[in-house]
């Protein structure tokens, strides 16, 4: 099939990828001309497990090609994905100008009997299919006929970073919103060759698939949430959550996933999605208020860790030296958007401490925000020098068996904070070390 990815961020570039993977021929098309040039040159604009291989070998088979120009990208498209940023505007609600512009311009350049399906991507509140059809009537001065020229489907990705090329190549489920049967049958004969294994294709209306998205991401944050809760009662109890988070986790009706305590969730999704959901209840007069307590909890579970860190010296942070690992919102990414570890690091330089952090993958991201307030180091070990604590603020699969022979070297004092529980508490006590983790006894050294 012939299909045109409008927007060639995370998503739209990975979705592009992987339907030039299964056979299809795909035009990106984006206005950065500096992103463009660079796909056109053969680099891949977003670090993604995967993804290099996919696109190297697409763009060599001349299935996967890119424009800055709409209207030779959508030219003889069979579909038209819309994977454009919908970035929360001040109020909370998602900013749908982007999406909107596009349709409208579509309106513009589509042409009467040559049929095309349009596909929301982005995440949008639920009526923006609505929209998208309303803007591309105005945009042809109503001379096209939805259903007859264009139809207008809600086909949510449910994308990990980090393993993103993996969840679109095997999705649990795809969900299709349409009530057209045509697009319906354009929309599973895509979708076919993802779906083998025999997980669903769900078809519903375009309202509840755009609902679906965020009930899925506001669940999954709430889940994380409940967690992080539960964590503290853990702490001021004298239970472990790590023995809690099993106990449960073993229920079929909870599911082991998505129950790891830490310093809370982060990332372009969850905080946007939670925050947009909850602008769109109060939209239509709903207190929805659970969303609020989960993101109030999640706000402060961000530097949960640095009353604990003042505590334990004395409430002076002046000329501390901490040394951090991980920065990504979480591992396998160089994402930092919404990362804990940021606001982490503004509360210690705030409270008169240095920084010197390490991250595999989101150090550049990290330098060109925060320019030369803190430190980067070349490897994990190498933060240690001088530090009176470490601290932990991602779970890189590479921090979790460390060489602790070389941290107790390096820092002036056995002392861990560590944001996601990578560590055995017991083998943290026979190494002498003072080690705060989320929801665990406090290991104090030498008892
Ligand atoms: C999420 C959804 O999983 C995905 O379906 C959607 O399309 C986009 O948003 P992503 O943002 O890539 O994906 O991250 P995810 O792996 O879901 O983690 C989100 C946050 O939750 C991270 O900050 C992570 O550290 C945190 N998390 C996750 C926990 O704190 N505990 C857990 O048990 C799981």
């Amino acid at each position: 099939m012939k299909i045109a990815v409008i927007g060639t961020g995370y998503v739209g570039l990975v979705t592009g990828t992987c339907f030039a993977e299964t056979g299809n021929r795909v035009t990106c098309v984006d206005i950065d001309e500096r992103k463009i040039a660079k796909l056109k040159g053969g680099t891949v604009t977003i670090y993604e497990p995967g993804l290099e291989k996919l696109f190297e070998r697409n763009v060599k088979e001349g299935r996967l090609l890119f424009t800055t120009q709409l209207e030779e990208g959508i030219a003889d498209a069979e579909i038209i994905f819309l994977a454009l940023p919908t970035p929360p505007g001040e109020d909370g609600s998602a900013d749908l100008s982007y999406v909107l512009g596009v349709a409208h311009k579509l309106g513009t350049i589509m042409k009467k009997g040559d049929y095309k399906v349009i596909v929301d991507k982005s995440t949008v509140p639920v009526g923006t299919a609505d929209k998208v059809i309303a803007g591309i009537l105005k945009g042809s001065n109503n001379a096209l006929v939805p259903g007859e020229d264009f139809d207008v489907v809600s086909n949510p990705e449910f994308l990990r970073e980090g393993v993103a090329v993996e969840d679109f190549m095997k999705p649990d489920r795809v969900v299709i919103g349409t009530d057209s049967a045509k697009a319906r049958s354009v929309m599973g004969e895509l979708y076919a060759p993802f779906v083998r294994s025999g997980n669903p294709v769900i078809y519903m209306d375009e309202k509840s698939a755009e609902l679906t998205k965020y009930a899925a991401n506001a669940f999954l944050a709430t889940k994380i949430t409940f967690m992080n809760e539960i964590a503290r009662m853990c702490e001021l109890l004298g239970a472990d959550v790590d023995m809690v988070r099993k106990g449960v986790g073993s229920d079929e009706r909870i599911g082991k996933r998505f129950l790891f305590p830490g310093i809370g969730y982060g990332g372009s999704c969850f905080p946007k999605d939670v925050q947009a959901l909850a602008k769109s209840a109060a939209e239509v007069n709903y207190d929805f208020r659970i969303l609020k307590s989960v993101m109030e909890v999640n706000e402060a579970q961000k530097t949960y860790i640095i009353p604990k860190i003042k505590d334990y010296f004395n409430n002076d942070l002046t000329g501390k030296h901490f040394a951090i690992w991980g920065l990504a919102f979480k591992p396998n990414t160089d994402d930092i958007r919404e990362a804990p570890a940021l606001y982490i690091i503004k509360e210690l330089l705030a409270a008169g401490a240095t920084v010197t952090a390490f991250d595999p993958e989101a150090m550049p991201n990290v330098k060109a925000l925060l320019g030369d307030s803190i430190k980067f180091a070349e490897s994990q070990y190498e933060t240690l020098a001088d530090a009176d604590a470490l601290i932990i603020a991602t779970e890189w699969n590479e921090f979790r068996t460390p060489d602790f022979t070389k941290i107790s070297a390096s820092l002036k004092r056995r002392t861990i904070f560590d944001g996601r529980n990578l560590f055995d508490t017991d083998l943290m006590n026979k190494l002498g070390y003072y080690y705060f983790s989320i929801g665990r006894k406090t290991v104090q050294p030498n008892n």
